[in-house]
């Protein structure tokens, strides 16, 4: 069984998926990470502005255990995510390693923008996170320990333009996914409300 969490950042599709995960005894991934390697692999490469060519040969030749994770979670390294994820070239080359981790028994949750859509378009359960902008940037200041709520959101409404408005994969829901609104919701309840849904799904 395929489960296809996607979302804007910061929606708590995170948390929802791997809560998923854990609760079917499923594989996990965290597509947007791959996108995060892609990002500081070409910030490494050739600083800014990133260059298309070292993106894509990064893409091509990713590594993931190169990469610590405390290294991946910062603003600046989501920037680039987002930047690099418009390249045609980077998706593509990120797409194999994707469909071969969904394959897996028992099955998978993958989360990221474009699972239900272009990566998994037969997802068994589909399931579109979402929340306002402003709770998003709230969520995303205390995650981060920032300052400045004001510059938290200008790069969330940032990020949210380039990747709903790209050409390739771009954020948006499938058309046969559940939309879940979490701005009033606590973890447990976004938590409880998409167990739901995937259970309504595995027994129709
Ligand atoms: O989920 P995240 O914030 O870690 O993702 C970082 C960026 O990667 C996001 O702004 C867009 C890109 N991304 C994507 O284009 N497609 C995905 N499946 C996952 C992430």
């Amino acid at each position: 069984m395929i489960i296809a969490v996607d979302g804007p950042a910061a929606a708590g599709k995170g948390t929802i998926a791997r809560a998923l995960a854990q609760h079917f005894g499923f594989h996990f991934l965290d597509t947007g990470s791959l996108y995060r390697m892609v990002g500081l692999a070409a910030l490494r490469a050739g600083g800014e502005p990133i260059a298309a060519e070292a993106a894509i040969a990064a893409a091509k030749s990713l590594d993931p255990t190169a990469f610590a994770d405390s290294d991946l979670r910062n603003e600046q390294v989501a920037a680039a995510a987002s930047i690099v994820a418009v390249i045609p070239e980077v998706r593509a080359a990120l797409l194999e390693l994707q469909r071969a981790f969904a394959r897996q028994k028992p099955g998978a949750v993958l989360d990221g923008r474009d699972i239900g859509t272009v990566v998994c378009p037969d997802a068994h359960a589909k399931l579109f996170i979402t929340a306002s902008a402003e709770v998003r940037a709230k969520r995303r200041q205390l995650e981060l320990g920032a300052e400045d709520y004001e510059a938290v959101l200008a790069d969330i409404r940032a990020r949210d333009e380039r990747d709903s408005k790209r050409a390739t994969a771009p954020l948006v829901a499938a058309k046969d996914a559940v939309v879940l609104d979490t701005s009033g919701m606590d973890i447990a309840a976004a938590v409880k409300a998409s167990i739901d849904v995937v259970e309504r799904r595995r027994s129709p």
